[in-house]
């Protein structure tokens, strides 16, 4: 039988949540999609690596190396079964960011087969794509010749699909499609977008950021080809992103950072690589940051993720029947449950975003304000920016109370309620 998820037990774990704001208000942190708090455990396993098993992983023979490449290698396998992958497959990186432009690099060079781009061929985004999926891809047209196609938005912020075999279409060699988008809650429809990208034979980039650390996800499940998601967004430390792919393709595609640890042999003219992941893990990796990662999923899994998804649908329930009671305020996204997770933006009219961050600050609100990494977005819902409320495993129901009352306090201080 399924636990009771008891958030008030959650909140206990993470230290900062008791911190005490400006002028003595309470800490209400809805600004999970930019980075999540942490919780004890993680600060702890990285101390306790730091403390007790601090080496250079796979390079040292003495007791402290092997400890610290087990716990790195433990770490990995942590990662793997929480996926659904194969350990081989997961590829430590120091973030999502440095995930997605290592497979974008990959297919701007010639040494990856039938992976590498050329001029004729396709890239397939959306408009929903924070920048960090969207500028490799550019940058790989700008590179190989090949040209970028993306789908775009609705008013409700969904996938335009009415045109989807004329933009994925045999010239296609990859789509590179967010999860859940950071700004609208949006979660994308796969299984269409995927059966139509392999049917032309591309492959699929999930950018799994926004979902990783909110629901259960099961690579193989989800088709896709490549997954990124960050360490720091899902309860684990900074400095710590993962790069999974199918282990066929990890084969094929070329690494594009070079130096220790990633080698097979060496002369002084050439070198040769290892097998993945060693191969896209060039120089000492993040070591500490890989430990605080696993025990982010292990405390992750204790809870069950299906619990945390549970908690945070309802949270995203009560906040959008809260947030439509305010007059002035509109919703940038879709406004219903309907396939959209726990990340609400909005403008209020006659405030500039900024300004609502402001004050909300004031009564300790932590939200997140402006273009949120999607430039091109903002630019197609035609706002320079929103207010954006997003939430994680530990927010209450108080909280968004708190949100609502701060933005009607703002309307009052801005004179346009
Ligand atoms: N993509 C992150 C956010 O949405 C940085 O805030």
């Amino acid at each position: 039988m399924a636990r009771e998820f008891d958030v008030e037990r959650v909140r206990k774990d993470f230290p900062i949540l008791s911190k005490a704001m400006r002028q003595g208000a309470s800490l209400k942190y809805l600004d999970s999609g930019a980075t999540s708090q942490k919780p004890i455990q993680v600060l702890d396993a990285e101390r306790r690596f730091y403390t007790e098993s601090n080496a250079a992983v796979h390079r040292g023979s003495h007791l402290l190396a092997e400890e610290a490449s087990e716990a790195f290698e433990s770490s990995r396998q942590i990662v793997a079964s929480f996926i659904g992958a194969a350990e081989d497959e997961v590829i430590f990186t120091k973030s999502a960011t440095e995930s997605l432009n290592i497979i974008a690099y990959g297919f701007g060079n010639p040494d990856s087969g039938s992976l590498c781009l050329k001029p004729g061929d396709k890239v397939v985004v959306t408009e929903m794509e924070h920048h960090a999926n969207l500028i490799p891809w550019q940058q790989l047209c700008k590179r190989t010749g090949a040209t970028l196609a993306w789908l775009s938005v609705t008013d409700e912020g969904r996938l335009d699909l009415s045109h989807l075999n004329e933009i994925i279409d045999s010239s296609t060699k990859v789509v590179a499609i967010t999860h859940q988008s950071n700004v609208l809650g949006t979660i994308n429809p796969l299984d269409p977008i995927v059966a139509r990208a392999h049917e032309v034979g591309a492959v699929v980039v999930l950018d799994a950021c926004q979902s990783v650390p909110h629901m259960a996800i099961d690579v193989r499940e989800l088709k896709v080809d490549f997954l990124a998601f960050s360490g720091h967004k899902a309860l684990g430390p900074t400095g710590i992103g993962i790069l999974w792919g199918r282990a066929e393709l990890l084969d094929e595609m070329e690494p594009s950072l070079f130096g220790g640890s990633m080698i097979e042999s060496v002369t002084m003219e050439t070198a040769t690589w290892a097998k993945a992941p060693r191969k896209f893990e060039a120089g000492v990796p993040n070591m500490a940051q890989a430990v605080g990662l696993a025990a982010a999923i292990n405390y992750m899994s204790d809870l069950g993720m299906a619990a945390i998804h549970a908690h945070e649908l309802a949270l995203t329930t009560y906040a959008l029947d809260a947030l439509n009671g305010i007059d002035g305020l509109n919703i940038i996204g879709p406004n219903s449950m309907d396939s959209r997770g726990g990340t609400i933006s909005f403008t209020i009219d006659g405030i500039h975003p900024h300004d609502v961050g402001q004050v909300l600050d004031q009564d300790g609100i932590a939200v997140r304000t402006g273009h949120h990494c999607a430039w091109p977005l903002m630019r197609r819902f035609g706002v320079s920016g929103t207010t954006r409320a997003s939430f994680h495993l530990y927010n209450t129901m108080d909280e968004i109370d708190a949100l609502a009352a701060g933005i009607k306090s703002a309307q009052k201080f801005f004179k346009v309620d």
